[in-house]
């Protein structure tokens, strides 16, 4: 049995935001966020945009494209880092907002940039478990949550960005998600964390340690990749498609670098949408999907790292 991606669907907001709208709000310049990070656009939300407004529009996209009811689904799983309130969760939020039938159990997940990886996973464990025959996984990121436009912090307001992602898992015998490596490390969630962990801090507002993160994702993606690769007794040659979460242009051009991977197969949007956390996997492969880079029969695999710290790596046959 394995859990099948039978549709995927993005959203991201109206309003994009240039290098050059970003120079207005702050002092930088586009030929610093380009060299350092690769980002070129990124799409912001409106301020009466919610996180969970974000995932109901991706949710509607696939439940369009698929022809499915919400009654059709026997869980909504959300992956968040980013939304306004604790509870009730996104997914109640999306559960409320559409409809879905009392029987659809609704939870958010919180692994940060990582969340799309350990959420699939997630889904296949239900899904393999036999309880749960068709699953919604969502990922909505509203990152501008973190930017206070009275008093911009330069240091990560060009990289963040908004945006949410839907996919449609059901269970069958055809390959699917065929295997996952998950990995955390608490010890270093001081060194990126929405507030301040230690309740004596004076810092107001995120810790983002950039050159840290930057150090320990382009050596953990790659690693838990290449993990994953051996523990299937696969090589990238029997790769189609690597989509990395889209954290920096940087951080992937190392990763390829450093672990010898193969640059033509490696997807990259951060020009285009900036770092939109755990939907940026989700975006990157509707996209691919879209393009026809991505097809049928294809076996993607998908790497990311986050705040926690987490990291991890998933294959998945379209
Ligand atoms: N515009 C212009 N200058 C800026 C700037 C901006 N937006 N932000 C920082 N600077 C300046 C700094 O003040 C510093 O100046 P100084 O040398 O005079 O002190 C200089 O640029 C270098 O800053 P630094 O923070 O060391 O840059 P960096 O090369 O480490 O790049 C990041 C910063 C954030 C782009 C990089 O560390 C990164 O991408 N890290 C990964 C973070 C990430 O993606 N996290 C998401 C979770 S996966």
């Amino acid at each position: 049995m394995f859990a099948k991606l039978i549709a995927v669907s993005s959203y991201l907001p109206k309003k994009i935001m240039s290098n050059e709208d970003m120079t207005k709000i702050m002092d930088t310049t586009d030929e610093w966020i380009v060299t350092r990070t690769g980002i070129k656009n990124r799409h912001w939300a409106e301020k009466n945009e919610t996180t969970a407004d974000l995932g109901i529009q991706a949710v509607k996209r696939v439940l369009e494209k698929t022809g499915l009811k919400p009654e059709d689904f026997d869980a909504i799983i959300v992956s968040t880092a980013s939304s306004e309130n604790r509870w009730p969760s996104v997914s109640n939020q999306i559960h409320g907002a559409l409809d879905f039938p009392r029987t659809t159990m609704s939870q958010d997940i919180y692994a940060a940039c990582t969340g799309s990886v350990y959420g699939m996973s997630m889904v296949s464990s239900m899904i393999k478990s036999g309880d749960y025959k068709r699953v919604l996984f969502v990922s909505a990121e509203k990152m501008t949550n973190f930017i206070d436009l009275d008093n911009v912090d330069r240091g990560y307001a060009p990289i963040f960005a908004d945006g949410a992602g839907a996919m449609v898992f059901e269970a069958t015998e055809e390959e699917g998600i065929m295997d996952s490596v998950l990995c955390s490390d608490g010890k270093l969630g001081k060194l990126l964390s929405d507030k301040p962990i230690d309740p004596e801090s004076e810092e107001k507002g995120m810790v983002f340690r950039g050159l840290d993160v930057f150090k320990h994702a382009i050596n953990d993606m790659p690693e838990v990749l290449q993990t994953l690769l051996n523990k299937n007794n696969l090589t990238f040659e029997d790769i189609d498609l690597i989509v990395p979460h889209q954290a920096n242009q940087r951080i992937i051009d190392a990763m390829v670098e450093n672990y010898k991977i193969p640059v033509e197969k490696v997807v990259s949007t951060i020009e285009h949408h900036g770092n939109t956390s755990s939907a940026s996997i989700i975006i990157a492969l509707d996209e691919q999907i879209e393009n026809g880079r991505a097809q049928k029969g294809d076996l993607i695999a998908f790497t990311a790292f986050g705040a926690g710290f987490t990291w991890g790596a998933l294959l998945l046959r379209l």
